[in-house]
């Protein structure tokens, strides 16, 4: 399989604070890569890291972006790779929706190729209905439309310019069950009909193996395991990964009390010395309060945990 994007050792930040700790993943071609954790954890911003649109006070400090050839963290071109190799979705496609145009006009305006009206017209026609909607809806304005048709017509426009890669943040969180699994089953039909491979922000670890191939879990900042998502989802190895699990609502019988997990996630201005998760872990030993661990490779699995490699002995 071809790789379409390699983050290496990436840490973002300022002075004061530290958002994102040396994070590395890579995406291949026609993937989808699911980044799961509590909020304030980090996920929104390694993605706004890749298409490098970060807050003004914070920056890409060190590390590597490789997307589809070009390093990206030096590369200072990037209005030709937004929008147009890589699409971005959000939660609330209200908000990025101008209530002033139709959808046909908006679609219409993301095209990045110089063509004629009529064929930007067909163009924009053909997507939408691949997109499951109507013809009709070319001509509608984004309050006519319902929330899931909202995200399709913006599925649509972040698909327009045929990227290699799009980035979904929590785009079916608004939505209701059956209205998010129409969009994630379309998602996931896009992956071979376009080449399109994708990162999908979550917090719902069983949404993320029933989408994707593989499950990047972050914790503060630090992404604490990735894998395929079959074996995240069925034998965790991380202990924050193992009580997301534990968490869900699927694993209790009718009745029985659903657990949380015990504690909050540390402020970044705040955190622990060690691992960032020490003050929530059953596991914790001496040496997870002075030491933030290292990556681990287990079989195809990779975790920063203590409990792995001996070091629990020392
Ligand atoms: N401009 C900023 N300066 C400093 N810290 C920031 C800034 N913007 C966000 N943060 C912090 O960065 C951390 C990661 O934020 P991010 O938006 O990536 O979280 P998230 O995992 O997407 O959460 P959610 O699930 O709530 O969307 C949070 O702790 C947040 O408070
Ligand atoms: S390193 Fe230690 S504290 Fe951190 S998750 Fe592993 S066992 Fe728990
Ligand atoms: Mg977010």
């Amino acid at each position: 399989m071809k790789k379409l994007l390699n983050v290496r050792n990436v840490v973002v930040g300022n002075e004061e604070i530290k958002i994102l700790r040396e994070i590395s993943f890579e995406v291949n071609e026609k993937e989808i890569v699911s980044i799961v954790g509590e909020s304030g954890c980090g996920k929104s911003m390694t993605l706004k890291t890749i298409i490098k649109l970060l807050p003004k006070n914070l920056e890409i400090l060190s590390g590597e972006i490789y997307f589809d050839g070009i390093e990206i963290v030096k590369y200072d071109a990037m209005e030709k790779i937004r929008g147009k190799e890589i699409g971005m979705i959000f939660q609330e496609p209200s908000s990025y929706l101008n209530p002033l145009f139709t959808i046909g006009n908006q679609v219409e305006e993301a095209i990045k190729e110089k063509i004629e009206k009529k064929e930007k017209k067909e163009r924009v026609i053909k997507i939408l209905k691949e997109m499951g909607l109507s013809s009709n809806v070319y001509y509608q304005y984004p309050h006519q439309l319902s929330g899931g048709m909202q995200q399709r017509a913006m599925i649509a426009m972040s698909l327009i310019n045929n990227p290699k890669l799009l980035l979904a943040d929590e785009p079916t969180t608004a939505l209701d069950l059956t209205t998010a699994f129409g969009i994630i089953d379309l998602l996931k039909n896009l992956v071979t009909k376009y080449n399109l491979s994708i990162i999908f922000v979550t917090h719902d670890i069983s949404l993320a193996k029933y989408i994707s191939d593989k499950i990047l879990v972050m914790y503060a900042g630090i992404i604490v395991e990735k894998g395929p998502s079959n074996l995240v989802y069925t034998n965790p190895l991380h202990p924050y990964t193992q009580k997301l699990i534990n968490c869900l609502p699927e694993k209790y019988k009718k009745g029985e009390r659903i657990k949380t997990i015990e504690g909050q996630v540390p402020s970044l201005k705040d955190l622990p010395e060690g691992c960032p998760f020490s003050p929530r872990c059953e596991y914790k030993k001496k040496i997870c309060e002075n030491y933030i661990p290292g990556e681990i490779k287990i079989e195809e699995r990779n975790v920063r945990c203590f409990k792995y490699g001996n070091f629990m002995e020392s």
